[in-house]
């Protein structure tokens, strides 16, 4: 196949994100609304690749800090690759990963079953490691509601971007609610299950409850035990040596 006539790859400024929405929905994705992608290029580095006809593809990543405090251990989670159909397989994606991802060696993704997808981060040094479980089920109800209290762990920008976007904040849990139910968008601590048992039983009994867990977490076997459903999985890929730690067992899928 031709390579695409790639004329540059330069950073998103806002009047890009509409057609950079656009190019996610039709990779299938809706989360790329004006103040994710905000977030992104403010916190990470947020790209796009412009051909002749304009802009037709572009990735995103945000540096996760793993490891110990103090140390230089933070990780590139690249947060999105999409490229427009009619340009797919012609080397857009692994030209915007080697942009996103310069400096950084140490690399992990969340990625879609598209069949190029893995290829692309293989070749950018990740390997596929673990699943990421969709997890899908319903509240118990019984308890008392959340309560709101100060982040207790780190990624604070993460946690006042979930807040600013009207996330409810606890201790260890952050879960957005909304019409058609609770997303629970961060779990943080050594005891997930018991906060798992707390947000199910702060909502309504049958009220939908979905998180992303590491499919090796016991967080996510404890769930399906209780009926909660895999509905998709994404996979989780990384370059050696990177390990996600066990005390996080919900994440965004994009932003880790
Ligand atoms: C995944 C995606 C970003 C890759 O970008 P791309 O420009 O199409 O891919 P590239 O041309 O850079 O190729 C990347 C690798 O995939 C391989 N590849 C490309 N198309 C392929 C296909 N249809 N089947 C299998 N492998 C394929 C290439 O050979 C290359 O691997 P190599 O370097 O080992 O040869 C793009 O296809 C896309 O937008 N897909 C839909 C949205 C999506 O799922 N995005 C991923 C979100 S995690």
């Amino acid at each position: 196949m031709n390579p695409s006539p790639l004329s540059s790859i330069r950073p998103a400024t806002t009047d890009d994100f509409d057609r950079i929405a656009a190019i996610a929905a039709e990779g299938d994705s809706s989360d790329s609304n004006a103040r994710y992608l905000s977030f992104v290029a403010e916190h990470g580095r947020l790209l796009v690749a412009v051909l002749d006809e304009g802009v037709d593809a572009f990735g995103g990543m945000v540096p996760v800090p793993m490891g110990e405090p103090g140390g230089d251990t933070s990780v590139a989670m690249v947060t999105d690759l999409f490229v427009t159909v009619g340009h797919r397989g012609r080397g857009l994606g692994e030209a915007l990963l080697d942009e996103l991802l310069d400096g950084h060696p140490r690399r992990m993704t969340a990625s879609s079953k598209h069949p190029a997808a893995v290829p692309a981060y293989r070749r950018a040094g990740m390997q596929p490691r673990w699943n990421l479980l969709y997890l899908e089920g319903v509240a118990t109800g019984g308890g008392p509601p959340l309560q709101p209290a100060a982040w207790q762990h780190d990624r604070a920008e993460l946690i006042a971007h979930f807040a600013a976007d009207g996330a409810m904040v606890t201790a260890d849990a952050v879960a957005m609610v909304d019409d058609e139910g609770v997303d629970v968008l961060r779990v943080h601590s050594d005891d997930a299950i018991r906060v798992m048992t707390e947000v199910s039983m702060a909502f309504a009994a049958g009220v939908r409850i979905r998180a992303c867990v590491p499919e090796r977490h016991p967080l996510a076997t404890w769930m399906q035990a209780r009926g909660f459903a895999v509905v998709d999985h994404d996979v989780f890929c990384t370059s050696e040596g990177v390990e996600f730690s066990s005390a996080v067992s919900c994440v965004h899928a994009g932003l880790a």
